[in-house]
């Protein structure tokens, strides 16, 4: 009855060491130790030879069995490691699963759009529709038919970029549209903005980018005088700034209107005593302005002598940058998220 003895002793000697067992490398170990090829527990039927022949079955039978439990109790043992590994696992990521979702970044519109918008959602509401013309322009529209000949000394504002192709370029301003939008009307009353791109050939600095946008303005009909330019841009500019804003209608020159202004408000930081961003002038420049040149409308196929109109052209970019006080132009093309994320 020793051997059988033997047999209890593994059993307890296994299930003992078991319960300590606490990794995965430990367990192995425990399994080579007693139910590997040189186990404890397969072993022990090498007692088979000591005993008397009718004994042996019933020694067999109890080895067997033993092999039996400690493989269940093996089984049982890796399973509930395994089951403390994942929960273990779970409470590092501390996985809460009651906490709201992470919303993915969504992109917005550039601040140059957003401006686009409020521009043209101000001109709609006084009867302007807006118009699409080309970037890449030819000398005819960019310069000729808007009355700057070549050779002409104005044509040194709009140095550009040149294609390879003769006679090809990028526009240097919206105002070719004006000639776009002519044709496709003429010789109906007109009301258009453009908005678009423009490029020009030279330094960029904080005030000034090779690429920018414009928004021209165009009204022709009959009766259309100086008065009703004054109107409208003073309607734009309170609906953009604040009812309170003044304007000052200063004579310039461009050759494609006539008479020619460049209209400012009073500055909206200081409200026209003088500060940092108006240049202590109290005034700020917004556009470019005038009544259509003669020259022009019958390049556009209206009678000037029937028709008058008058067109403006203003930067997006700088009315931006005098809402929101941007110090730099740079900024709306370098693509910082930090910075178009702002609007
Ligand atoms: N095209 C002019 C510029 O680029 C602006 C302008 C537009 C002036 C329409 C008068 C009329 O500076």
């Amino acid at each position: 009855m020793e051997t059988y003895e033997t047999l209890r002793t593994i059993e307890q000697d296994a299930l003992a060491e078991l319960a300590e067992v606490q990794d995965e490398k430990d367990l192995d170990a425990w399994r080579v130790k007693y139910l590997g090829r040189k186990g404890l527990a397969t072993q022990a039927i090498k007692r088979l030879r000591d005993l008397p022949p009718e004994e042996r079955p019933a020694y067999g039978q109890a080895v067997n069995a033993l092999k039996e439990r400690l493989q269940h109790a093996f089984e049982e043992r890796q399973e509930a490691l395994k089951q403390r590994a994942m929960e273990a696992e779970l409470r590092a990521e501390a996985f809460d699963p009651t906490l709201p979702g992470r919303r993915p970044p969504v992109g917005r519109y550039h601040p140059s759009n957003l401006i686009l918008r409020e521009i043209t959602d101000i001109f709609k509401q006084m009867g302007f529709q807006v118009f699409d013309a080309p970037e890449v322009e030819t000398d005819e529209y960019n310069f000729e038919l808007l009355n700057i000949p070549a050779g002409h000394p104005a044509r040194d504002m709009w140095d550009t970029f040149y294609t390879t192709n003769e006679g090809q370029l990028l526009r240097t301003h919206t105002s070719p549209g004006q000639i776009w939008a002519m044709r496709q009307f003429a010789p109906e009353p007109i009301r258009v903005i453009l908005p678009g791109k423009c490029y020009r050939y030279e330094q960029v600095t904080p005030r000034s980018e090779m690429m920018f946008h414009q928004v021209e303005g165009l009204a022709i009909g009959h009766h259309i005088t100086f008065a009703d330019l004054k109107g409208t841009v003073v309607n734009f500019v309170r609906q953009m700034f604040g009812p309170e804003r003044k304007l000052r209608f200063r004579c310039s020159h461009f050759p494609f209107t006539e008479p020619s202004v460049e209209v400012d408000m009073d500055c909206i930081l200081c409200g026209g005593k003088g500060c940092r961003v108006c240049k202590y002038t109290g005034w700020l420049e917004i556009m470019g302005a005038g009544m259509v040149h003669p020259v022009v409308l019958r390049n556009g196929g209206y009678d000037p002598e029937e028709y008058t109109g008058f067109a403006f052209g203003m930067g997006p970019e700088r009315i931006a940058m005098l809402k929101h006080g941007i110090e730099d132009i740079r900024y709306f093309f370098s693509n910082d998220i930090r910075f178009l994320s702002q609007f």
